[in-house]
């Protein structure tokens, strides 16, 4: 079957099978930001949105992506033309292996469009799902605070 949906502002059809997850389909079409790690519902790593709020790729059916909007880590920026966000993650040390990057970054998007100065508690209720094995999230929660403060700078 085919699924239409919006990817990073752009109309896409892609092919997929009845069962197969949005996480899968979307790496199979070069999107590679959205990362497997559990698999099942508890790392955040295969973090992306839909209309705007954060979803668990590996969780849900590429089919229930059909007519909907989805962002991923590519719309934001690439290695070479990084956006300010990630250029700030980059500048506090919040990336370190990476693997959770691509999620954290899409958490943090979704909550400053809802909230452009989050309180602690706030970013790390947003970050609840997004599991990091290696920066103990001290750095990633002060370059959240970063952005929003640059974000509310422009
Ligand atoms: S891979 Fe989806 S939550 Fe872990
Ligand atoms: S930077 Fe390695 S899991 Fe977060």
């Amino acid at each position: 079957m085919q699924v239409n949906m919006i990817i990073n502002g752009e109309p896409k059809t892609l092919e997929a099978e009845a069962g197969d997850l949005l996480l899968d389909v979307l790496r199979r079409n070069g999107y590679k930001g959205a990362k497997k790690g559990c698999g099942h519902g508890t790392c955040g790593a295969c973090t992306v949105l839909m209309d705007g709020r954060p979803i668990l790729s590996c969780m849900t059916f590429a089919a229930q992506a059909e007519g909907h909007e989805i962002f991923t880590v590519e719309g934001l920026g690439s290695v070479n033309e990084p956006s300010e966000m990630q250029k700030i993650f980059v500048n506090n040390g919040a990336v370190q292996c990476g693997y959770c990057t691509p999620g954290m970054l899409l958490a943090t998007k979704a909550l400053l469009e809802t909230n452009s100065d989050p309180t602690e508690e706030e970013i790390k209720r947003a970050l609840d799902g997004n599991l990091c094995r290696c920066t103990g999230y001290v750095k990633i929660i002060k370059a959240i605070k970063e952005v929003a403060a640059a974000q509310k700078s422009h």
